[in-house]
């Protein structure tokens, strides 16, 4: 941790030295201070030049710091950012990298910010619940607008530069060395403009809108994120913040983002938030694993052009690995290329992709129904139907043609990979890649390691993940992995309630207010009722229901979404048939069941069935920690977020269950 300190005849050059991100935690701040009043007291220093070493300039505030309550010795980037605009001399914030959260704020408070092409610039604060505390939202709106300047902050994403300039954030983008500019352009702007703090100006609501407007935007700002108890508690306050820089004096705005920014630390959606966070950077910190070299992969092949296989197909194309995919159903085989074109299409409408490019992905992808056309790739997926014989027939003779240092991967979603790489004559080389539908989309990978998977195999598994734009997460080799495992208990919690006479639509009721997109009738209809029903036949011991209600939704043909009815009715002209509808049909089903079984009814508040099912998750949760399955807590946490919709800002299940002030003690398991 150092801050460089160069002069360049009047102009100081301060690098932020800090890494591996130049995180401006409060020891680092300061310094920084310290480096700021220096250049303050020194007469010779007319101008700075604030750059970052590490390929970056700053990846923010140090998130680590926001569990620690601050003493009046603490100095933050807030006083930094102070110094700097009660300072007498020129500013310019030299960006080559990322420039996000309190560095980008850092960069505002200068005089002028210049930029390599190559540069993100983001105030990404929202994503950890938080809203820009050191000046972002008081002026970031005199910068660009409020509109604008609430569209950047709102996403909380990282801009390309290019858009950046656009926006009016950046003053220019350089294409040589960026220092270089910046002390060019020190020098001319102490010739001319010295002075052009951004806190001189007056917010304005956007280009060519007038500030009587203002009102309507903060409220239509307030209308389009979620609701303060439910995702929005940050947003909320950032649209506030913003407000202030609009109708208050600069100095006010400053104190009242403070103070919001203080409410948000200590809140519990951004601790839930912290918590994801570094959850996923922690996921590819496996034991063992630092020595591993993992193989390039730069062709890959599929086994099977079903929905799944498709999917994987279209995510390796994507990433620009080309892909054979070998299916001899013609029908299936016809749909997949349907689907992979109108997927492409659907970029190049949307402006995502160029027609050239969309074609070069679409043609990257081949479909043949000959497996010699997979000789010479370096990882094959098997995507075929969920039976371990079939699969098994499908790597016994994948072992004869696929060269011998490829890999071997299932994509199963609960079946056993040690008893798969046993018909191969490379169980070092084989693995689980557990990809959710559609897999193209969904950002989720279980990567699943068997008795003898090499590491070199998982950590090949883990960069494969990561060009795949996936976040990937190690489960051991147990039934259903991490996430299925966990999700039979969730659906078995729902049904027991659901049997004791609580109607499924107001149990998903429940469970959408606490956040998930859908509740876990509704996700059993979309994923096939017969999908649940099949693993309870193969694994009678993990069935937790008491009555038969499975049994003669199946009989009936009641297989969720696809038959148009499962435990929801479904209508084509509501929400294109996959919007749940109410049936009073299968409450009296469940009754009738539950009455035979003799299971008497029994009253549940919105927060009991909350806690039953939330604590379904934690306590498989915690039994897979203890049997080894999932190696952290936070994996789980990670899994159940990003592959099972659980809402992030209330931290996972695992999170959830440990820390928020909501939940209450949950039921025992009750299956091994
Ligand atoms: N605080 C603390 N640690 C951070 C950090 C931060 N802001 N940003 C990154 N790190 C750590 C990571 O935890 C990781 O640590 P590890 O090596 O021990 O696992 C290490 O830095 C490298 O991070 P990544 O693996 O994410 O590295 P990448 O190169 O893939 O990405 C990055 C770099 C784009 C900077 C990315 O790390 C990132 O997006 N960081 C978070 C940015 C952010 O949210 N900033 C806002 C902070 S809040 C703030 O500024 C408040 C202010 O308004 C007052």
């Amino acid at each position: 941790m150092r801050v460089g300190i160069a002069d360049r005849g009047s102009v100081r050059v301060v690098t932020l030295d800090n890494p591996p991100v130049n995180a401006l935690s409060f020891a680092y701040s300061a310094e920084l201070l310290e480096a700021v009043r220096a250049a303050e007291a020194d007469a010779n220093v007319r101008a700075v030049v604030f750059t970052g070493a590490n390929g970056l300039f700053s990846g923010g505030a140090d998130v680590n710091d926001f569990s620690t309550e601050p003493t009046p010795e603490t100095k933050t980037v807030r006083d930094v950012i102070a110094a700097v605009e009660a300072g007498t001399k020129t500013y310019v914030a030299a960006i080559d990298g990322n420039a996000l959260g309190g560095g980008l704020e850092l960069s505002l408070a200068c005089d002028y910010r210049i930029a390599t092409k190559a540069s993100k610039l983001g105030l990404p604060e929202i994503k950890l619940g938080l809203l820009p505390g050191a000046g972002g939202t008081q002026r970031l709106p005199r910068l660009i607008g409020a509109q604008a300047a609430l569209e950047f902050m709102l996403k909380g994403s990282s801009n390309p530069a290019e858009k950046a300039l656009k926006l009016g954030v950046l003053d220019e983008l350089v294409d040589g060395d960026v220092v270089d500019a910046a002390v060019a352009l020190a020098e001319r702007a102490l010739a001319s403009e010295p002075k052009r703090r951004v806190s001189a100006r007056k917010a304005i609501i956007g280009k060519g809108i007038t500030a009587q407007a203002g009102p309507f935007v903060v409220s239509a700002a307030h209308k389009m994120v979620p609701p303060e108890e439910n995702g929005g508690y940050a947003a909320h306050k950032l649209i506030d913040a913003v407000e202030a820089a609009v109708e208050l004096p600069f100095a006010f705005g400053i104190a009242r983002e403070a103070r919001l920014f203080e409410e948000l630390v200590r809140s519990e959606p951004s601790a839930a938030l912290r918590h994801i966070f570094f959850a996923e950077r922690e996921l590819n910190k496996v034991p063992g694993l630092a020595a591993a070299e993992p193989l390039t992969i730069a062709k890959a092949g599929v086994v099977g052009a079903g929905t799944r296989g498709t999917g994987i197909a279209i995510a390796f194309a994507t990433a620009g690995i080309p892909v054979v995919v070998v299916d001899s159903n013609d029908g299936a085989v016809e749909k997949a290329k349907q689907t992979v074109f109108g997927m492409f299409m659907y970029q190049v409408q949307k402006g995502k992709l160029t027609q050239e490019e969309a074609w070069k992905r679409a043609q990257s992808i081949v479909f043949t129904e000959d497996y010699a056309e997979l000789a010479d790739v370096d990882v094959v997926v098997e995507a075929v139907f969920e039976s371990m014989d079939v699969k098994k027939q499908v790597f016994a003779r994948l072992g004869g043609i696929v060269k011998p240092d490829a890999i071997l991967a299932s994509n199963t979603s609960t079946l056993d990979i040690d008893e798969m790489a046993s018909v191969t004559t490379r169980p070092d080389k084989f693995v689980g890649l557990h990809f959710f539908v559609p897999a193209n989309i969904m950002p989720l990978l279980e990567i699943v390691r068997g008795k003898d998977t090499s590491p070199q195999t998982i950590a090949t598994a883990f960069k494969l993940g990561k060009t795949l734009r996936k976040t990937s997460v190690l489960s051991a080799n147990a039934f259903g992995f991490i996430g299925n495992r966990m999700v039979i208990d969730y659906a078995g919690a729902a049904n027991a309630i659901a049997e004791e006479g609580v109607s499924p639509w107001r149990i998903d009721g429940v469970m959408k207010k606490f956040g998930f997109p859908m509740g876990p009738f509704a996700m059993s209809d979309l994923s096939g009722i017969d999908v649940g029903w099949h693993i309870a036949k193969a694994r009678p011991d993990l069935v937790t229901s008491r009555t038969h209600v499975v049994d003669r939704l199946v009989e009936m043909k009641r297989l969720g979404q696809k038959t148009m009815g499962g435990y929801f009715k479904y209508d084509k002209a509501v929400g294109k048939g996959r919007e749940p509808i109410q049936d009073p049909e299968i409450e009296a089903l469940f009754a009738e069941e539950a009455k035979k079984a003799g299971i008497a009814p029994r009253d549940y508040t919105d927060d009991e069935i909350r806690d039953r099912l939330i604590g379904a998750l934690s306590n498989r949760g915690k039994d897979l920690l203890e049997k080894g399955v999932a190696l952290r807590s936070g994996d789980i946490d990670i899994v159940y977020v990003y592959g099972y919709g659980f809402p992030p800002h209330r931290g996972g299940p695992m999170w959830y269950a440990d820390h928020a002030k909501s939940a209450t003690a949950s039921e025992e398991l009750t299956h091994a």
